[in-house]
């Protein structure tokens, strides 16, 4: 195996001598310099097989020469290293695409392992060359769009740090694969990844779900069990749907957040906890903060980072990447696969996708399903389309969160009332809202015959008369013709 040469830029000669010295021992071959001239000879003339490199030297910033370097080698793993240890540095390392970042002081150790690794994954790439296409299929998230740069710009910087993490986002728009992409890409990606989505889960045992529970703490608890939290320990914990969380189980995390220590639910020893914090919710908690559903301090707590992820419709240029990732996942075991056609794509871009990713996904996985013509073509799409617009509405109750809408609508209503902006009549107010569209909508399904719309509504005749009166409803009378 030919000796591998690293190219140390360090102007501190006690910390060049030392480096010089642990690398030499195990087995490099390493030039040192003093300053980025020379460095950047070395680099353009394609010697070295990794660079560690100082930030400030006596003959200018290293983050200035990093893009031409990154230009011209882009294999070329790069250590940076950095008295000056901030968050910015970090970031400004991560953002110039450093391999790794080590802040000074550093343990010899340490960096002999990141070297061995750097080297050792330069090699992979180099073999599938030919392969490109796997690359693309193993990237957990696909898209090139103006849209997702920001939220990988965000993710970059976040890969290295423990910082929490809130994804927001309609549904469908990918707020689970990046929560795991964050674990898997981050320095934790060795420990476990344990999601809790508090949606899925009876509200009073989120408690004892998440900070697990000592035998005999309550009926039932016939054994000891580890929550959430310990289960993560060392690695990431997802809290999915955030906003589901109730109140006295908001209180606790927050206490948990702040000492960094919890007791399980009838327990008295406090356990550490080392968990990265990725939480996620399609809500808006600033309303929900309004409305005394969600703590303040808790929010501002998980939302060190907000990473809003665009809905699917603010980034169709993603379409065809998409179609083709999933055409790829779904035709993996298949001999002959299918292919969509250009115009097909271009009806797809048209669709304004309520349900996200998640949808285009399911639509792909029916194209391929169940239609046996070797070529999507434009009539099939549009066929598949028509049906699932049909779906949509049958499914509006579940897309639109109409509990959140009407929470909304009502804690506008109360305001407004406290104020005395409006007179007391709350409650006729919100029934009205719900029960004129209702009726209106029957009456029109049923062509205006009053004892249809009555049968279907559940309601005696004259009551639904009264109510027609009560909110004016034109009954338009369709005489049939048949
Ligand atoms: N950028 C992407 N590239 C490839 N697949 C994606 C991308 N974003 C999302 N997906 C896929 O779309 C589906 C939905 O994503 P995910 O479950 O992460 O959404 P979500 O925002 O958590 O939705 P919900 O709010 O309904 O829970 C998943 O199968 C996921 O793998
Ligand atoms: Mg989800």
């Amino acid at each position: 195996m030919s000796v591998k040469t690293i190219l140390l830029a360090e102007d501190d000669s006690a910390i060049r001598m030392v480096l010089n010295q642990v690398l030499t021992r195990a087995g490099y071959e390493v030039r040192p310099t003093g300053n980025l001239a020379t460095m950047w000879n070395w680099v353009s003339r394609g010697e070295g097989d990794l660079l560690i490199t100082d930030v400030n030297m006596p003959d200018g910033n290293a983050f200035e020469v990093m893009p031409k370097i990154k230009e011209m080698r882009p294999h070329l793993p790069i250590v940076v290293m950095s008295a000056q240890n901030t968050f910015m540095t970090a970031i400004r390392a991560s953002e110039a695409g450093a391999y790794e970042y080590l802040p000074k002081p550093f343990d010899n150790d340490e960096v002999l392992a990141i070297v061995e690794r750097a080297l050792a994954e330069v090699k992979k790439p180099s073999k599938t060359q030919e392969h490109n296409n796997d690359d693309v299929e193993n990237m957990p998230m696909v898209g090139r769009s103006a849209a997702m740069q920001e939220v990988y710009r965000t993710l970059a910087r976040l890969m290295q740090t423990d910082l929490s993490v809130m994804v927001t986002g309609e549904s469908g728009t990918g707020k689970e694969l990046v929560a795991k992409a964050l674990h898997d890409f981050g320095k934790r990606k060795n420990g476990p990844f344990v999601a809790m989505n508090m949606a899925a889960i009876p509200k009073d045992l989120i408690e004892a779900e998440l900070f697990g529970y000592e035998k005999g703490a309550f009926t039932g608890a016939v054994n000891r069990f580890s929550g959430r939290f310990e289960q993560a320990d060392g690695g990431t914990l997802f809290l999915d749907e955030i906003g589901d969380m109730p109140m006295e189980a908001q209180t606790r995390l927050l206490r948990v957040l702040q000492d960094g220590e919890f007791t399980m639910v009838g327990g008295r020893k406090l356990i550490k906890t080392d968990v990265r914090i990725v939480a996620a919710t399609h809500r808006d908690l600033i309303q929900m903060i309004s409305q005394g559903l969600f703590r303040e301090d808790l929010y501002y707590r998980l939302n060190v980072v907000p990473l809003c992820l665009p809905p699917l419709r603010e980034r169709i240029e993603d379409i065809a990447d998409l179609v083709d990732h999933f055409l790829r996942l779904e035709q993996k075991d298949i001999k002959i696969k299918k292919k969509i056609t250009s115009d097909a794509v271009d009806l797809l871009c048209l669709h304004d996708w309520p349900g996200n990713i998640r949808e285009l996904e399911n639509l792909v996985m029916r194209l391929v399903a169940l239609h046996a013509d070797e070529v999507i073509s434009k009539e099939i799409v549009s066929y598949e389309l028509s049906l699932s617009k049909k779906q949509e509405v049958v499914n509006f109750t579940s897309s639109v969160d109409l509990q959140a809408v009407l929470e909304t609508y009502i804690s506008k209503k109360i305001l407004e009332q406290a104020d005395g902006s409006s007179e007391n009549s709350l409650y006729q107010i919100v029934i009205d809202k719900v029960e004129g569209p209702l009726i209106a909508m029957t009456l029109n399904e049923c062509k205006g015959n009053q004892i249809k719309a009555s049968a279907m509504l559940g309601l005696n005749r004259n009551t639904l008369r009264k109510k027609i009166l009560h909110h004016n409803i034109e009954i338009k009378k369709q005489i049939s013709t048949n």
